[in-house]
């Protein structure tokens, strides 16, 4: 019976999960839905071990991503938001930069971008090519334009050789995108213990790592984050059970999620479940990264998204779990 699907499972454990009238439902959600993938036995498909990338774009995205020449006032790179040893994100609630106007949303993870449906909380972004005009142009990121990095990076033999030497056309906003997205695509984490674990190696996870995973199968939490993720494949309502923003208090823009992409009132609140891939290590919580602990977003999840409170004993299995969702980038586990 694996053809069972999880469409089915949103329908047991909660009305409208999966609402194929409305943008809630999303191409790869549907791909779960098709025989052979995802099923309610394996709900987590493992990581592919590796992709295939152009190494010499890669080499040079690189270059891009870690370079503050790029950034309007030559003190940000991309790299101090998105950390590549700790999680691929920043580890604070939410990023202010030095001559910044101060982030309103938590900085997201980079790892593993290529199997999100959409990108940024609120998910207004389809292509990574089309996200990196946000950094760029944002007055909280680099508050710069194409036109100024190019000229910028036109300024450097160094780079006019490292661009000729793939792209023919030299420096364009074109090339340094694709230089940069090719990168973002190599940012995968493999060899999670449980991805070993759902390869057939039964010792890769503990017995109370096998029972949290049941319990957040049990539970519902697969009902929302699940697939090759463990997430990042459907909209939902942050406070579906219980009012989240009501409770916390002073709702800011970033506090609107998805309205802010579509204006409609229906999508107030309502975010991208983000993927719980290598979750363990990019605390703080939530869009407004007001969450600290993995124990408490787990606790904060049951109760407004579920509606049942778990014991303790029941949240540290659950995050024990979690816990086995750290991968390894470049062969080196997060941290
Ligand atoms: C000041 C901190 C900061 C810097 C610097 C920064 N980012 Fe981000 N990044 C963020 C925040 C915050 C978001 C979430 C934005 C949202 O959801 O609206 C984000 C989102 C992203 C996403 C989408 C992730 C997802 O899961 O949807 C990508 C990709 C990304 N950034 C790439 C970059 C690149 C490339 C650079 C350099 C050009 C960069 N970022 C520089 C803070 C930063
Ligand atoms: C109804 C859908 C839904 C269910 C069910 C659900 N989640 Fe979530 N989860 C979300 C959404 C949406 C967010 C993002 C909320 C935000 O940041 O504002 C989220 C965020 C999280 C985060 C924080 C991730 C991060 O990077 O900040 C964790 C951890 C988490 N969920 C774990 C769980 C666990 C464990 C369960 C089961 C007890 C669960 N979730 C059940 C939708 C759901």
């Amino acid at each position: 019976m694996r053809a069972r699907t999880l469409a089915f499972v949103c329908g047991l454990w909660l009305a409208g999960c999966v609402d194929e009238t409305s943008d809630q439902a999303s191409p790869s959600q549907l791909d779960l839905l098709r025989p052979g993938t995802a099923t309610i036995d394996d709900p987590i498909e493992p990581l592919p071990l590796s992709v295939e990338v152009d190494a010499r774009k890669v080499a040079l995205g690189q270059r891009l991503f870690d370079d503050p020449l790029l950034s309007g006032n030559g003190k940000q790179a991309c790299s101090t938001c998105h950390h590549l040893a700790n999680g691929g994100d920043d580890g604070r609630p939410k990023s202010h930069q030095e001559d910044r106007q101060p982030a309103i949303l938590n900085t997201p993870t980079v790892f593993n971008l290529v199997f999100n449906f959409k990108y940024h909380w609120g998910g207004g972004y389809s292509e990574l090519a089309a996200q990196l005009a946000v950094p760029v142009e944002s007055p909280r990121v680099y508050a710069t334009t194409f036109d100024e990095i190019v000229k910028k990076l036109q300024g450097s033999a160094d780079y006019r050789r490292a661009f000729s030497a793939i792209y023919p056309e030299g420096i364009t906003k074109e090339t340094l995108t694709d230089a940069i997205v090719e990168l973002e695509r190599s940012f995968i984490t493999p060899n999670a213990p449980f991805d070993k674990f759902m390869r057939g190696d039964d010792s890769a996870i503990s017995e109370r790592q096998k029972a949290g995973y049941a319990l957040f199968k049990s539970h519902g939490c697969i009902s929302c984050h699940q697939g090759m993720n463990v997430g990042g494949n459907m909209f939902q309502k942050l406070g579906v059970m219980r009012e989240f923003f009501e409770e916390r208090g002073e709702v800011g823009p970033g506090d609107l999620g998805r309205y802010n992409v579509t204006k409609r009132d229906e999508d107030r609140h309502v975010f991208r479940v983000p993927s719980l891939r290598n979750v363990a290590v990019t605390g703080p919580y939530f869009h407004d990264g007001s969450v600290e602990t993995l124990e408490e977003a787990v606790q904060v999840m049951s109760e407004y998204q579920l509606g049942r409170p778990l014991t303790k004993e029941q949240v540290s299995l659950i995050v024990e779990f979690l816990g086995t969702l750290t991968g390894e980038y470049q062969g080196k586990v997060l941290q």
